[in-house]
């Protein structure tokens, strides 16, 4: 797909990720797509992008072995952790695709705002990330943040994480619009038939 070139606003988020994801089969492609969209689209950020949830048991599921269930259309061929007996809180995250300054690659289940939204499954939206036990200064310019997880049929893979140098930056609607942009995403993940991850 050529890239988009007129000037992105938050209206326009969801349409323009539809499209990036209409036209796109590979996750990765995807994320650093839909990291610099949000990226575009949204004022008042200094960080956008994913965290990939690796769980170094003895059976990974990642993004990548489900996509690749989804292509052969078979059922996720692993087990929920929940069903495996491995405790939730192994394994971490490690950066995937993102927009911003350098940040930290691995991140613990359970410490920071993304490993608390990892651990838990919920969306965390952070109005003070100074006031948030744990919290990650990946860049002391960070004030807010929002990280939503991302699940698929019983599976953590990952997280979606929106930095912004303004305390209270992200509203109520504006974390169910980018919910929805996640929703999209695993959407696309596991709904194409054609898809051939590369990883
Ligand atoms: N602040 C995050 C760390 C990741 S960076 O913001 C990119 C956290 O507390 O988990």
């Amino acid at each position: 797909m050529s890239a988009p070139t007129q000037h992105l606003t938050p209206e326009d988020l969801l349409s323009a990720a539809a499209g990036l994801l209409a036209s796109e089969s590979d996750p990765l492609a995807s994320m650093a797509n839909l990291s610099a969209l949000i990226f575009e689209a949204l004022p008042e950020l200094n960080w956008a992008g994913f965290y990939l949830y690796r769980p170094y048991a003895t059976a990974p599921a990642t993004l990548f072995t489900l996509a690749g269930d989804a292509v052969s259309g078979a059922q996720p061929s692993v087990a929920p952790v929940s069903e495996q007996g491995i405790s939730p809180a192994q394994g971490e995250l490690v950066l995937g695709p993102f927009q911003g300054r350098i940040a930290c690659t691995r991140i613990a289940m359970g410490k920071g705002v993304c490993g608390t939204a990892a651990q838990t499954r919920t969306t965390q939206c952070v109005a003070d990330v100074h006031s948030f036990p744990g919290h990650i200064a990946c860049d002391a310019a960070s004030a807010s943040e929002l990280v939503i997880p991302l699940v698929a049929h019983g599976h953590l893979l990952g997280v979606l994480d929106l930095d912004s140098p303004r305390k209270n930056r992200f509203s109520v609607t504006e974390q169910h619009l980018l919910e929805q942009l996640v929703a999209l995403f695993l959407a696309a993940l596991f709904h194409r038939p054609e898809h051939s991850p590369a990883l």
